[in-house]
Parts: C-alpha cells; structure tokens; sequence
C-alpha cells in the first residue's frame, strides 16, 4: 500500500516512490492485534447535536454514542466499541477512525449511514529570492492589519515556535473567532494554535518540529520578514512569507514513520472547526485515490463546504503519467517549478577535466583528494563500513534498493567528499560533506578518468550561485496528471517554486545526515516547497476578499497564472504543470472568477457514479442532481472549472463542449472579448474552437454570465496532450483558461 507522505524531495528516491512504497509493509499506525488495522469510517456530514446532548456531562457527544452505537453492531460480545474506536470525528465532519478486522470493516461498508470503510494509510511527509521572481512585493504596512485577520493551517510536521520567522513582535491578539488551542505547546500572537496527533491520539504529544519540513512551509507561507538570512552564505537575501501578517496555526499530522489518514482527517476536523481560512497541504501519495476512500480529499470537501480552501503538492513522483495526487475539485492541487537562480558545484578532475553538477555546499575547497569507488558497488552505510574511505572522494552510483543515497554512508566511513548519481538535475541537496549530485552520463566521465589512471584525484569547488534563465520551467521529479479520478479535471492547477527554495528549520534537526550541522535557514526542494507558495497567495487574495468562496479563489490563482516556458521540454505540457506560474499579484484582481459551490461539486460526484443515498450521507440533503439522472448526468468537464480538459480517443475525429458562468468581482460596467489561442503544432487538434457568446457585457458587480466552448478536431496518437487556451481579456485583465486535450 502507498505509504502517505510529506512532498519534501528526498535525494535520490525521486521517481520509483511507487516501487518504493510497495516494498513497505501496511499503515504504521495501524497493525494491531488478531489481523486489526486502523480504518476510517466515514459517516459524511456532522448531524446538528441534539440540544438534550450537546452538553452532557461527561463530554461524550452525540455523534461519539453514535459512532460507539454503529461499531458495536458489527462487535462480536468479546469486544467493546469504546477499545477500538481511536477517534471520533465529530467537529466539522462525521466518522471515526478503530482497530478493525477486514471482516468488520467489511460488515460495516454495507450499514445504512456509512458513506465509506478504508484503511488509514501512512503519507509520506514529501529567501525567498522566489517571491521576488514572482514579482510579489512584500506587503505594504498598512495591509499587514488585513492579513492579521487571515488564520493559515498547517497540517505538516510541526513548526519550531524559535524561528525568527516566526515572532509576534507587534502582532494584536487573535482574530476573536478563533477557537483553536494550544497543546503541550506555547503559542504567540503570530502561531495562535497547535495541536498533534499519532495514531488517532494526541496524548502526550509536542507539535515542535524535530523535522525542519512543517517550519519551512509554514515560514513560506507566513513568515516574518527576516532580513540577512542565508545558508552559508549561499541564497543571501531577506526571508518572507506571502503574507507576513497573518496568523499560523499548526496541526502536526507527521512523524518518522510518515502521516497516518487517520491523524490527517482528524486535523481537517478540528482546523475547519478552530476557524482556519485556508488549508495547506504538502503532503501526498505517489497515485491519487478515490475521493471518499481519501483523508485529504475528505476533509477539504469539508472544509470547502465552510468556505476553507485547501491548497496541496501535486506529488514528486516525477516523470510517469498519472502520479498527479490531491486531485480533487475542490482543492488545488500545485506542482513544482524552478525559479530564476541555481546552485551548481563543479568538481575538476586530475586531468583537467571539469564537471559541473548541483549542490548546495558551503564547505572550503576540497583539493586533489583520491578518487574512490565503493568496493561493493554500493555507498550504503553498512557497505562502506570497514572500507578504507577516509580523506577520499566516494564515487556513488545510483541505488536502486529503496535506501537514500544522501551522502551519508561516506559521510559515517569518514570519506573528504562524495559525487552522486541524480534522476533531478535540476535540484540542488544539501551533503553532510563536500560533495555534488551529477547525471549518469557526467558519472561515467569521472569513471572513464577513474579508469585510466592509477592516482586518479579530483577537487571539488564550493557551490556558485548562478542565473537560471529558462526559469519557470515544470520540476523533473513534479508528478505529472492526467487525472485518474475525473478525467475532466486538469491537475494539476498551476505550478510554483518549488527548487531550492529557502526558508525556515527547526533547530531540533540536521539538515544533512550530520547530525551536528545546525541551521536557522534550509534550501530544500519538493512539491512540499511549492505548495505553500500556492497557499500563501490563497491567503493574499483572501485577505483582501474575506467573502469569496474557496473555488472563487482558486479560479483567481489559476487564470492569472503565467504560461510555462517550454523550450527544451518537448514532454512538458498542462498535464506537467497545470495552467502555469502562480502569480499572487495578479491574482487579488483577476477581473472574472469561475465559481462553484457545494451542489456544483455533488453533481460532478453523480456524474461518477456516486449515488444519491451516498451524497445526501455526505452534504445533508438529498441531491437533485443524482436523483434525475445519475450517472448518466454530465461529465467531470462540466464543472465550472478555471480550466478545460477533455480525455479523447487517440487519433479520432471528436467535438466536445464546454459549459462555464464567469462572475464578475471587476468593476460594474466591464466588458470582455475572447481569443482563443493556439499553438501551431496543435492546429489539427484543435480543428475548430467555438466560443459563444464572443463578448461578455456585464453591468453589475457579482454578475454571473454563461458562455460555452466547443472544440472539434482530430485527437492525437496515444500518450500525446495538446493545449489551446480561451482567454477572456479587456484593458485591465486577461483572463485565462488553458484548454488541454489529451489521450491515454
Ligand atoms: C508534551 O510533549 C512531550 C514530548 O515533547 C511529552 O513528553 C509530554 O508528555 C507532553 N506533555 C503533555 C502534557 O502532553
Ligand atoms: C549580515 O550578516 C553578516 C554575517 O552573518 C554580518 O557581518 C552583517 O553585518 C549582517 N548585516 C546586517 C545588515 O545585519
Ligand atoms: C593538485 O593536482 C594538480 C594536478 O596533479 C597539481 O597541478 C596541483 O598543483 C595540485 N594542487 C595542490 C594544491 O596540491
Ligand atoms: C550492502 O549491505 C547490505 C546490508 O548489510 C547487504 O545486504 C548487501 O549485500 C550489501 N551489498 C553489497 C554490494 O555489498
Ligand atoms: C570502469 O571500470 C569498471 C571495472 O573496473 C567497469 O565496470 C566500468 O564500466 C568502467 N567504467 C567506465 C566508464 O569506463
Ligand atoms: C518524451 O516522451 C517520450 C515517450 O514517453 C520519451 O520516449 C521521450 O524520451 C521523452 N522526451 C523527453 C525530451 O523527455
Ligand atoms: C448506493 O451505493 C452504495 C455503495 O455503492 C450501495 O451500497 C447502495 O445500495 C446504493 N444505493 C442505491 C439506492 O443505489
Ligand atoms: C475528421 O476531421 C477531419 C478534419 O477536421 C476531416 O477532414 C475528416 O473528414 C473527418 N473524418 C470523419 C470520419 O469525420
């Protein structure tokens, strides 16, 4: 079972997660006795508490004698409900997490009020110089009193309260709708709550960050200004989050062993019930899942109902097709890109030869050590051990059983440096040593030199910092759609920083497999970086819109997002990156939104498939939708989605519509034409693209008009996407929506 996980990249286990994960054994909160494994119980919607309940002495809710009421209908006498049952969810959504077997679990699918039975499965936890290249200014004095309005929660692996980033030097108490606490933990003006969670408990836990990776996403998103920061002097600059007055608060949903559903439901539940505005997410799988199968795609359907939108990494299970995870409609799902700055490392060869790779190193020069290449072929620590490494420079070829290449097996055997095979030359790691990453091509340029001498030394350089121009171009190792859920729905939405991006760690952490290597600030790489960009600017146009809904901000990030470059990366299209850069500026005014509500999520869920006893469990009420026509009612690609995609049969002739409402949140009176826009390459597949009407009129604020597009063309050969885009445009907006055709 895929192991759940936060969206840090790690080095060198970057694109066969998939592999990796099925190598694991099942949930590590979740083996128990007699054949028991944690599962979800998902009940949908929260029942109003009856008032004869609601304050009952001993604090058991309603919902909770429920919960114990359903579970003890499938235990046989020799159990109790009240032994098996973890956790109620009760606060903003309806279910439990218990120890069950699989015949129990299975019992318990098929009573009436049960929307759905899983397995909680383990996720991996997966200067900002990048605000500056999305040309996002640092907000103005007189607007930090609207972020201080603005709560963010962080479902992460803590948050190390020391940072500098996150002090509440001149911060007002917290907004007086707060409602959240702090466990085992002191809060500040600036971190109002935190609370932790493992194994479907919180007894006893810390949500310090021994971590580092919950500290750096929330500093991206809500740091403090904090100038001269650097690491090591590399990435010097003033560290910022997107909106430096807004509050954090922090639910710590991951340890070493990863992040367990039934902890992350649990934060979803008491985040939307505490009073967060938005939701960030960087956390994920190498596949998606089946939205009431899912934790995070529960609980965000949750938090949506309540106005909260969560922003998520769209994964790091790089080049394969179809990895794309948190893929759900009603949250954004954000992919990695590289900002306009590198750190490349050079070793020079005794010959002379110099290569250049990646590295973020900051140790002195490393001069004419001895080359060496491990004697096992492999650089695992219990391989090198024993070995003659010291004061030598480890050659380490790819590792292919699933243990992280890092540097730290040289590092253990004493070794002066280390060159490592990478699948992402684009990221630059952090070494416990002097060391570089290079590609296997650069590799065997160092063995063939290896070879050919018997006193073969190299130097290996500090790391430089250079300009990176092709910049944004999609991450190698971001997970690519399309999505396997609703074929309608592009995911991922749009891409950000997500390379060697600096911010905020925990002193209780090495960044490196050194453990006495300390830092204030880290450079780290991950769809897990690029996701609290994405939630940071969610949080900026929130904060000057306080009433929009989560979709309406969605829409404002994606259709003013920048478009990719694409030179260079013939594979890399929307099913890469979504509909471009994320652009926070253009975003707080995006002059139209695509909207959608509660009912537009429910009858996109009966187009599949879902059925209407299912989706009144979930919202409350019966749904119209279902109950006229169910499956058979529309496609995902009706959605009033900020963008278009339709899956098609390779190679065929095909016409597909396009239903969508604009609302206006411009001025009153504004005016839009449309142009369609498409790339020469992509002519026959988008033979005829028909957008009506041509001009949209409005006259009031909030405005709603309809228009459709309808495209017919020529589908492409297997495997293949090709994207136009549908731009509706006047003199102060541009309002975009990529329209990606694509075949299996
Ligand atoms: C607070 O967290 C520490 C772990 O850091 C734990 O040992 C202690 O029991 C916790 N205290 C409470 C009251 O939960
Ligand atoms: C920045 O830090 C360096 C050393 O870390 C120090 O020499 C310098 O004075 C600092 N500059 C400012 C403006 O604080
Ligand atoms: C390193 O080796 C090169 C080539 O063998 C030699 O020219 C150079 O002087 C050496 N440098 C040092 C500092 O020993
Ligand atoms: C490396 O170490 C592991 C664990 O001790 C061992 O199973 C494996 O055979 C070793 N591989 C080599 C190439 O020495
Ligand atoms: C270097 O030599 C090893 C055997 O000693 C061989 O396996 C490898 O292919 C050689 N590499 C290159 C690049 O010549
Ligand atoms: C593009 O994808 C094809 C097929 O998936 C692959 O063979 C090719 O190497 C890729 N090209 C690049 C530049 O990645
Ligand atoms: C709805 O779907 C559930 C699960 O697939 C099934 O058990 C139930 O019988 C269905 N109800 C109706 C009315 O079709
Ligand atoms: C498919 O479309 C092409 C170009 O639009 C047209 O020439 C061709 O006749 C169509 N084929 C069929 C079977 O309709």
């Amino acid at each position: 079972m895929p192991r759940p996980r936060t969206l840090l990249l790690p080095l060198l286990l970057v694109v066969f997660a998939a592999s990796l994960s099925a190598a694991e054994t099942t949930v590590g909160d979740g083996d128990g006795d007699g054949g028991q494994a944690v599962y979800i119980v998902y009940l949908g919607h929260l029942q109003p508490t009856p008032p004869d309940l609601s304050g009952s002495e001993d604090g058991v809710s309603a919902a909770e004698f429920a919960h114990h009421d359903l579970l003890n209908q499938v235990l046989d006498e020799s159990s109790s409900a009240s032994d098996r049952i973890l956790r109620s969810y009760r606060r903003s959504l309806n279910g439990f997490a218990a120890r069950l077997t699989e015949q129990e679990a299975h019992e318990l699918s098929s009573m009436d009020g049960v929307v759905s039975v899983f397995p909680s499965e383990t996720y991996e936890p997966l200067t900002t110089r990048s605000w500056d290249f999305l040309g996002f200014p640092q907000t103005p004095k007189e607007e930090l009193p609207l972020e201080g309005e603005i709560i963010v929660g962080m479902l992460d692996t803590g948050i190390w309260p020391d940072s500098p980033s996150f002090s509440d030097d001149g911060f007002g108490p917290p907004p007086s709708r707060w409602k959240g606490v702090c466990q085992n933990f002191t809060c500040n003006n600036k971190i109002i709550g935190a609370r932790a969670y493992r194994g479907g408990s919180s007894d006893g836990l810390s949500p310090l960050d021994d971590e580092g990776h919950g500290s750096h996403t929330a500093s991206t998103v809500a740091g403090r200004s904090v100038g001269n920061v650097s690491f090591g002097g590399l990435a010097a600059g003033v560290a910022r989050g997107a909106v430096p007055g807004a509050r954090l608060a922090v639910y710590k949903v991951c340890w070493d062993r990863g992040c367990g559903s039934a902890d992350i439901l649990a934060a979803f539940d008491d985040a939307v019930a505490d009073g967060v505005d938005v939701i960030s997410f960087s956390i994920g799988s190498s596949d998606p899942r089946e939205y009431f199968r899912d934790a995070q795609a529960i609980g965000s359907f949750h938090a949506m109902r309540r106005g909260v939108l969560t922003s998520a990494s769209a994964g790091n299970s790089g080049l394969l097709g179809g990895h794309v995870c948190n893929v759900a409609p009603w949250m954004l799902s954000v992919a990695a890109s590289s900002i306009d700055r590198r750190f490349v490392d050079k070793i020079v060869l005794g010959n002379g030869e110099t290569i250049v790779g990646a590295s973020i190193n900051t140790f002195p020069t490393l001069t004419n050590a001895t080359l060496a290449f491990p004697a096992g072929g492999s650089c695992d620590p219990d391989n090198l051990s024993g070995g003659s490494y010291r004061g030598k420079i480890v050659l380490c070829p790819p590792q292919n059983n699933g243990r992280p290449n890092d540097g730290s097996g040289p590092f253990s055997a004493g070794a002066a440096g280390v060159v490592i095979v990478t699948r992402s030359p684009d990221v630059a790691f952090v070494l416990p040593l002097p060391g570089l990453t290079v590609t296997q091509d650069e590799f065997d340029q160092i063995m063939a030199y290896v070879n050919s001498t018997s006193n073969a030394v190299a130097t290996i350089h500090r790391t430089e910092t250079t300009a990176n121009p092709p910049a944004p171009v999609a991450a190698s190792f971001s997970s690519p759609g399309p999505n396997l859920i609703s074929s309608g729905i592009l995911k991922p939405d749009i891409s950000a920083p997500g390379i060697d991006i600096i911010a905020s760690w925990s002193m209780l952490s090495s960044p490196t497999g050194n453990p006495n290597m300390k830092v204030l600030y880290n450079i780290i790489s991950g769809t897990s970086m690029a996701c609290p960009h994405a939630s940071g600017a969610a949080a900026y146009v929130k904060s000057h819109h306080r009433d929009w809904s989560p979709a309406m901000i969605m829409s404002a990030l994606i259709t003013t997002a920048t478009p990719m470059n694409t030179a260079g990366t013939s594979n890399s299209t929307e099913l890469k990156y979504g509909a471009g850069q994320l652009s926070p500026a253009k975003a707080r005014d995006p002059g139209l939104v695509y909207d959608a509500s509660e009912s537009d999520y429910v009858a996109m869920l009966c187009s599949h498939g879902y059925n209407a006893t299912q989706l009144a469990l979930v919202t409350g009420y019966n749904a119209p939708a279902c109950a006229a026509g169910g499956a058979a009612a529309g496609s995902s690609s009706d959605l009033n989605y900020p963008t278009m995609a339709i899956r098609v049969a390779p190679r065929k002739n095909f016409t597909v519509s396009f239903p969508r409402t604009v609302t206006n949140v411009g001025a009153a009176g504004d005016a839009y034409d449309v142009k369609v826009v498409i790339p020469i390459e992509a002519a026959k597949v988008f033979a005829a693209v028909v957008v009506s009407p041509v001009k949209l009129e409005f006259s009031a604020l909030s405005q709603k008009i309809s228009f459709t597009v309808t495209v017919s063309g020529v589908a492409p050969a297997e495997g293949q996407a090709h994207s136009a885009a549908v731009v509706w445009y006047n003199d102060e907006h541009q309002v975009r929506s990529p329209l990606v055709v694509y075949t299996v």
